[in-house]
């Protein structure tokens, strides 16, 4: 038997290769997974209380002094740009990596839009990405990628001083997803290893000091319903691909729930974390006299 250390980063390793959902977690690191997400990732940020989690989680960077115009920060895993359009105006550079055409595609967008310079755009899968200078923060939010101690380890090597992760804090909810799921996949959607627990412990058991910072909110997205419907589908399909008469159940599902506009609202019950790292209150960064 394999000794029982949790203060063994090996210990979170193997724990995360133990609780993670190999299947999802495969689809979820394709690039056409997010591709197809791509054209309606933004509705997002119409959100209330989306939009106080980014502000709040900016602020707190730049009370740390983690944006700064001397900095350059990576954005890995940055999707359309969210944080890394609101970071940008305030440090040196921000390099930003993914692997989604499609979601780079509207992050460029928005730099064109901002007449942004100082947003550098990578097409690359970050386990692929070789970093020449370690940035002075790497940043990363909500990714599939964030399941992985591997990645981890990269994200915590490839900083001189700061790190900021923002991921899943045990609550995720969605009603009108757990019922088409219910309904078509038999059970609720369930969420195995997407959550704080080896993110934290693991950066805990390499010696550093994650500050945690939790959001609460309902995540409310309006769409017309054919929208709402593909989007769902997108969801189930991270399961096990959908027969056509699957999707077509969906389909007539959302369609009925429609207003008289023809949007539908989903609602997901969210409780997320931000984790704020400064290396410099590492274990053996510093000491006393
Ligand atoms: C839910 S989105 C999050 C986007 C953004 N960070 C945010 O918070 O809005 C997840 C992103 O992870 C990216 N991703 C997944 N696997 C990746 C990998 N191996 N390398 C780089 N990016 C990856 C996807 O392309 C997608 O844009």
């Amino acid at each position: 038997m394999q000794e029982i250390n949790p203060h063994a980063p090996e210990f979170w390793e193997r724990l995360s290769k133990a609780s993670c959902d190999d299947s999802v977690n495969k689809k979820c690191l394709k690039p056409e997974t997010w591709d197809k997400a791509a054209a309606t990732y933004d509705d997002l940020e119409k959100c209330k209380d989306y939009q106080t989690q980014v502000t709040e989680i900016i602020n707190i960077l730049q009370q740390k002094n983690a944006l700064d115009k001397k900095n350059v920060v990576a954005d890995v895993a940055c999707g359309t740009g969210t944080y890394a359009v609101r970071m940008a105006p305030f440090c040196k550079k921000v390099t930003c990596i993914d692997i989604s055409k499609g979601m780079l595609e509207k992050l460029k967008e928005k730099t064109k839009r901002f007449a942004f310079n100082n947003i550098e755009v990578i097409r690359q899968d970050w386990l692929e990405y070789k970093v020449e200078e370690p940035f002075d923060m790497v940043f990363c939010s909500m990714t599939p990628l964030l399941r992985n101690t591997k990645t981890i380890k990269k994200i915590v090597d490839s900083s001189k001083r700061f790190i900021a992760l923002v991921t899943w804090a045990g609550v995720r909810q969605n009603k009108l997803l757990n019922e088409m799921s219910k309904k078509i996949l038999g059970k609720p959607m369930g969420q195995k290893g997407q959550d704080i627990t080896v993110v934290f412990n693991y950066l805990y058991s390499l010696g550093l000091a994650p500050h945690l910072t939790f959001f609460t909110g309902c995540w409310e997205r309006l769409r017309p319903a054919k929208s709402q419907a593909e989007n769902l589908i997108w969801r189930l399909e991270m399961k096990r691909p959908l027969t056509e008469q699957e999707k077509d159940l969906v389909r007539n599902e959302i369609e009925r729930l429609a207003d008289k506009d023809g949007l539908v609202k989903t609602v997901t019950t969210v409780r997320t974390c931000f984790m704020f790292i400064d290396k410099q209150q590492a274990k053996g960064a510093f000491s006393c006299q």
